[in-house]
């Protein structure tokens, strides 16, 4: 058996507009980097964070040690582990930041016991760490920072992952204004039912979403790209949500929406060019703002996921 593994597992966008808790992508540039090793004890250990403020350090209370844990009692393999974590991005961020952690660490773990479980079985381990980070486990986030690509997630038990096409040429902008909005204030808003004329209208833009996907069509992808469920109640958390959709729509995006529960937006582009179009145009609403921002351009065409590194 390894004596230690480090494992890296990337920032996500979920819910992509049309598919609230169960559409995800997986981004490749950003993400959180955990490193386990054997203590030859059986207690896990937080030994480090690395950029990660107001990462709890108590077991019960951080997402990494509390999915190893359900790991441990799942195999009734108490391996005690030390854990090293270096956050590549904020919390509160709306890209998927206790998922990156909690995918790498249930990947990890995995590996290091001599990998009992499927890629697809540890989305319900890593989803507890979700629980713990914010009160849910919506698994929109961990499955594709653990699957890597676009997925969507079918509810049953457990849950299914499918993986989607990609069109080749397809790429994302993502912007980042440097507020935070936490999950569960930004799920606390939304309401507990929503009308038949709602639901009839996102459940048909999710179908020909993914057949736009299917058919690389991007004016069906551009029809579909409507979010009726969350961004009505969400989008007052964003600095310049209505500005940000303006500009990237006239600058020829597919679509614009919230990711995840948001401050970060994302904008789909057909192809590279667009994409740097969108990007300067979204970057021109922060000129005379005194917020700070990372905003990101990248092709989706490259496996992404969780994976080990040196
Ligand atoms: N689907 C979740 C939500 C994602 O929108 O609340 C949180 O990142």
């Amino acid at each position: 058996m390894a004596q230690s593994i480090k494992v890296f597992a990337p920032a996500t966008i979920a819910n992509l507009s049309v598919g609230f808790d169960v559409l995800g992508l997986a981004l490749n540039s950003i993400g959180d980097i955990i490193e386990l090793k054997t203590n030859g004890s059986t207690k896990n250990c937080i030994k480090e964070i690395v950029d990660g403020v107001n990462i709890p350090r108590q077991l019960d209370k951080n997402c990494c040690s509390v999915v190893i844990e359900c790991m441990q009692n799942a195999l009734n393999n108490y391996t005690g582990v030390d854990i090293y974590i270096q956050k590549g991005f904020e919390s509160g961020s709306g890209l998927g930041s206790s998922s990156a952690s909690s995918a790498a660490a249930a990947y990890a773990f995995n590996q290091l016991v001599g990998e009992p479980f499927s890629k697809h079985a540890l989305i319900a381990f890593a989803a507890e760490g979700e629980r713990i980070a914010c009160g849910t486990a919506h698994a929109d986030n961990v499955a594709p920072a653990l699957c890597g690509g676009l997925v969507l997630l079918q509810m049953r038990t457990p849950i299914h992952c499918i993986q989607l096409p990609i069109p080749k040429s397809l790429h994302v902008v993502v912007l980042f204004p440097r507020v935070e909005v936490s999950t569960a204030q930004s799920r606390g808003v939304l309401p507990s039912s929503i009308s038949i004329e709602k639901a009839v209208a996102q459940w048909s833009n999710l179908g020909s979403f993914i057949a736009s996907l299917y058919q690389g069509d991007f004016d069906l992808m551009q029809q579909s790209l409507h979010d009726r469920v969350a961004e009505p109640y969400r989008a007052q958390f964003i600095p310049h949500f209505d500005e940000l959709k303006q500009q990237a729509m006239q600058a020829n995006a597919i679509g614009f929406g919230i990711s995840g529960s948001g401050p970060s937006v994302f904008a789909l582009a057909r192809n590279q060019k667009d994409a740097h179009t969108i990007q300067h145009s979204m970057q021109s609403v922060f000129t005379n703002s005194n917020i700070d921002y990372l905003c990101l351009v990248e092709s989706l065409h490259q496996k992404t996921g969780c994976r080990i590194i040196q």
